[in-house]
Protein backbone atom coordinates (compact mmCIF):
# COMPACT_ATOMS: atom_id res chain seq x y z
CA UNK A 1 0.00 0.00 0.00
CA UNK A 2 1.25 3.48 -1.04
CA UNK A 3 1.87 5.75 2.02
CA UNK A 4 -1.07 8.63 1.14
CA UNK A 5 0.12 11.57 1.99
CA UNK A 6 -2.65 14.12 0.95
CA UNK A 7 -5.74 13.03 -0.48
CA UNK A 8 -7.94 14.59 -3.41
CA UNK A 9 -10.17 15.91 -0.67
CA UNK A 10 -7.86 17.16 1.62
CA UNK A 11 -5.61 19.08 -0.70
CA UNK A 12 -9.48 21.03 -1.58
CA UNK A 13 -9.58 21.53 2.10
CA UNK A 14 -5.95 22.69 2.68
CA UNK A 15 -6.52 24.71 -0.41
CA UNK A 16 -9.35 26.47 1.03
CA UNK A 17 -8.37 27.54 4.08
CA UNK A 18 -5.25 28.71 2.33
CA UNK A 19 -6.95 31.00 0.30
CA UNK A 20 -9.78 32.23 3.24
CA UNK A 21 -5.85 33.56 5.16
CA UNK A 22 -4.33 34.64 1.97
CA UNK A 23 -7.84 36.87 1.28
CA UNK A 24 -7.66 38.36 4.69
CA UNK A 25 -3.69 39.07 3.99
CA UNK A 26 -4.51 40.69 1.09
CA UNK A 27 -7.70 43.10 1.65
CA UNK A 28 -6.33 46.20 1.82
CA UNK A 29 -3.74 46.13 -1.32
CA UNK A 30 -3.99 48.95 -3.10
CA UNK A 31 -1.73 47.47 -6.08
CA UNK A 32 -3.19 43.80 -6.96
CA UNK A 33 -1.13 41.92 -5.90
CA UNK A 34 0.80 39.20 -8.13
CA UNK A 35 0.74 35.45 -7.56
CA UNK A 36 3.27 33.63 -8.90
CA UNK A 37 3.59 30.01 -9.19
CA UNK A 38 6.87 27.56 -9.25
CA UNK A 39 6.93 25.85 -12.24
CA UNK A 40 6.26 22.76 -13.03
CA UNK A 41 5.72 21.41 -9.26
CA UNK A 42 3.62 24.26 -7.70
CA UNK A 43 1.31 24.21 -10.97
CA UNK A 44 -1.54 21.81 -9.97
CA UNK A 45 -1.28 23.41 -6.39
CA UNK A 46 -1.62 27.47 -8.06
CA UNK A 47 -4.85 26.67 -10.07
CA UNK A 48 -6.55 24.85 -7.06
CA UNK A 49 -5.46 27.90 -4.61
CA UNK A 50 -6.26 30.94 -6.78
CA UNK A 51 -9.86 30.12 -6.91
CA UNK A 52 -10.33 30.44 -3.43
CA UNK A 53 -8.80 34.07 -3.44
CA UNK A 54 -11.68 36.38 -2.92
CA UNK A 55 -10.14 38.98 -4.83
CA UNK A 56 -8.81 40.34 -7.81
CA UNK A 57 -5.14 39.07 -8.38
CA UNK A 58 -2.27 38.86 -11.29
CA UNK A 59 -0.87 35.56 -12.11
CA UNK A 60 2.49 34.34 -13.15
CA UNK A 61 5.17 31.88 -13.21
CA UNK A 62 9.25 31.49 -12.67
CA UNK A 63 10.90 28.11 -13.14
CA UNK A 64 13.70 27.39 -10.68
CA UNK A 65 15.44 24.10 -11.03
CA UNK A 66 17.44 22.27 -8.96
CA UNK A 67 16.05 18.58 -8.20
CA UNK A 68 17.23 15.29 -10.17
CA UNK A 69 15.38 12.27 -9.27
CA UNK A 70 15.04 12.15 -5.53
CA UNK A 71 17.51 14.44 -4.84
CA UNK A 72 18.62 18.13 -4.39
CA UNK A 73 21.63 18.75 -6.70
CA UNK A 74 22.23 21.94 -4.51
CA UNK A 75 22.92 23.89 -7.29
CA UNK A 76 19.71 26.51 -8.22
CA UNK A 77 19.12 28.51 -11.51
CA UNK A 78 16.35 30.17 -12.89
CA UNK A 79 15.28 29.15 -16.16
CA UNK A 80 11.91 31.26 -16.79
CA UNK A 81 11.85 34.96 -15.70
CA UNK A 82 8.61 37.08 -14.57
CA UNK A 83 6.59 38.09 -17.30
CA UNK A 84 4.43 40.52 -15.21
CA UNK A 85 6.32 43.52 -13.33
CA UNK A 86 5.80 42.84 -9.57
CA UNK A 87 7.19 46.15 -9.08
CA UNK A 88 4.78 48.15 -5.88
CA UNK A 89 3.26 44.89 -5.58
CA UNK A 90 3.06 42.25 -2.80
CA UNK A 91 4.87 39.24 -4.41
CA UNK A 92 2.99 35.48 -3.33
CA UNK A 93 5.36 32.86 -4.19
CA UNK A 94 3.09 29.95 -4.85
CA UNK A 95 5.76 26.54 -4.04
CA UNK A 96 4.83 23.10 -3.92
CA UNK A 97 7.61 22.14 -1.28
CA UNK A 98 10.22 24.17 0.43
CA UNK A 99 12.72 21.30 1.23
CA UNK A 100 16.28 22.66 2.40
CA UNK A 101 15.00 26.25 1.26
CA UNK A 102 18.16 26.45 -1.08
CA UNK A 103 15.57 27.17 -4.12
CA UNK A 104 13.50 29.63 -1.66
CA UNK A 105 16.73 31.52 -0.72
CA UNK A 106 18.00 31.93 -4.11
CA UNK A 107 14.44 32.79 -5.67
CA UNK A 108 13.40 35.78 -2.60
CA UNK A 109 17.28 37.06 -3.57
CA UNK A 110 16.40 37.40 -7.07
CA UNK A 111 13.63 38.82 -7.23
CA UNK A 112 14.87 41.51 -4.79
CA UNK A 113 17.41 42.14 -6.65
CA UNK A 114 16.07 42.21 -9.78
CA UNK A 115 12.80 43.95 -8.89
CA UNK A 116 11.00 46.22 -6.21
CA UNK A 117 7.97 44.56 -5.33
CA UNK A 118 6.07 45.93 -2.20
CA UNK A 119 6.80 42.57 0.00
CA UNK A 120 6.96 39.09 -0.79
CA UNK A 121 5.01 36.14 1.10
CA UNK A 122 5.50 32.21 0.74
CA UNK A 123 2.99 30.23 0.17
CA UNK A 124 4.00 26.75 0.15
CA UNK A 125 1.86 23.40 0.01
CA UNK A 126 4.56 21.56 1.83
CA UNK A 127 7.40 22.73 4.22
CA UNK A 128 9.74 20.55 5.00
CA UNK A 129 10.81 21.93 8.11
CA UNK A 130 13.02 19.05 9.26
CA UNK A 131 15.47 19.09 5.69
CA UNK A 132 16.15 23.18 6.18
CA UNK A 133 19.49 24.60 5.27
CA UNK A 134 18.88 27.51 4.98
CA UNK A 135 16.83 30.27 6.89
CA UNK A 136 13.54 30.24 4.49
CA UNK A 137 9.91 30.97 6.68
CA UNK A 138 7.07 29.56 5.16
CA UNK A 139 4.40 32.43 5.32
CA UNK A 140 1.39 30.49 4.78
CA UNK A 141 1.80 26.51 4.41
CA UNK A 142 -0.46 23.52 3.79
CA UNK A 143 1.50 20.87 5.65
CA UNK A 144 4.34 20.84 7.37
CA UNK A 145 6.95 17.38 7.38
CA UNK A 146 8.93 16.92 10.25
CA UNK A 147 10.05 13.80 8.44
CA UNK A 148 12.19 13.73 5.55
CA UNK A 149 10.05 12.30 2.94
CA UNK A 150 10.48 12.18 -0.32
CA UNK A 151 6.64 12.88 -1.86
CA UNK A 152 5.17 12.90 -5.60
CA UNK A 153 1.94 13.46 -7.17
CA UNK A 154 -0.13 16.55 -7.32
CA UNK A 155 2.91 18.85 -9.51
CA UNK A 156 5.62 16.73 -7.88
CA UNK A 157 7.17 14.57 -9.96
CA UNK A 158 9.36 11.28 -10.03
CA UNK A 159 11.79 12.18 -13.09
CA UNK A 160 8.94 13.88 -14.73
CA UNK A 161 6.15 11.05 -13.68
CA UNK A 162 3.20 11.34 -12.06
CA UNK A 163 2.73 15.27 -11.52
CA UNK A 164 -0.86 14.36 -13.02
CA UNK A 165 -2.03 12.49 -9.90
CA UNK A 166 -4.72 14.38 -7.84
CA UNK A 167 -2.86 13.24 -4.26
CA UNK A 168 0.44 12.78 -3.27
CA UNK A 169 2.16 10.11 -1.70
CA UNK A 170 5.27 7.91 -0.94
CA UNK A 171 6.67 6.19 -3.39
CA UNK A 172 8.02 2.87 -2.56
CA UNK A 173 11.13 1.26 -3.89
CA UNK A 174 9.22 -1.09 -6.29
CA UNK A 175 6.98 2.06 -7.37
CA UNK A 176 10.49 3.91 -7.96
CA UNK A 177 12.07 0.84 -10.03
CA UNK A 178 8.20 0.41 -12.40
CA UNK A 179 9.08 4.34 -13.15
CA UNK A 180 12.46 3.56 -13.89
CA UNK A 181 11.99 0.37 -15.82
CA UNK A 182 9.31 2.47 -17.44
CA UNK A 183 11.53 5.42 -18.77
CA UNK A 184 14.30 3.25 -19.70
CA UNK A 185 11.71 1.64 -22.65
CA UNK A 186 10.68 5.22 -23.18
CA UNK A 187 14.03 6.73 -24.35
CA UNK A 188 13.82 7.63 -27.54
CA UNK A 189 11.09 9.81 -26.79
CA UNK A 190 12.88 11.71 -24.21
CA UNK A 191 13.97 15.26 -25.41
CA UNK A 192 17.60 15.02 -23.39
P1 LIG B 1 14.87 22.96 -1.80
O1 LIG B 1 15.70 23.91 -2.63
O2 LIG B 1 15.72 21.88 -1.22
O3 LIG B 1 14.03 23.65 -0.77
O4 LIG B 1 13.94 22.19 -2.81
C1 LIG B 1 12.83 22.75 -3.29
C2 LIG B 1 12.40 22.17 -4.62
O5 LIG B 1 12.71 20.80 -4.78
C3 LIG B 1 10.90 22.28 -4.69
O6 LIG B 1 10.58 23.37 -5.50
C4 LIG B 1 10.44 20.99 -5.29
O7 LIG B 1 10.13 21.20 -6.63
C5 LIG B 1 11.60 20.05 -5.17
N1 LIG B 1 11.29 19.06 -4.12
C6 LIG B 1 11.58 19.14 -2.81
N2 LIG B 1 11.13 18.07 -2.14
C7 LIG B 1 10.52 17.29 -3.07
C8 LIG B 1 9.83 16.04 -2.98
O8 LIG B 1 9.67 15.41 -1.92
N3 LIG B 1 9.33 15.57 -4.15
C9 LIG B 1 9.48 16.21 -5.34
N4 LIG B 1 10.09 17.39 -5.45
C10 LIG B 1 10.61 17.93 -4.32
MG1 LIG C 1 9.49 23.34 -7.16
Amino acid sequence: MKEMVMSQEQIQTICQKLGNQLTIELAHEEKIPLFVGVMKGALNFFYSLVPYVKRKIMTDFVETSSYEGTHSTGIVRLTKDLSISPNGRTLVIVEDVVDTGLSMKFLVAYLKQHYKPKRILICALFDKQAMRKEDVKVDFSGMVLTENKFLIGFGLDYRELDRELPYVYVPEEKDIQEMDAMLDGDKAESLR
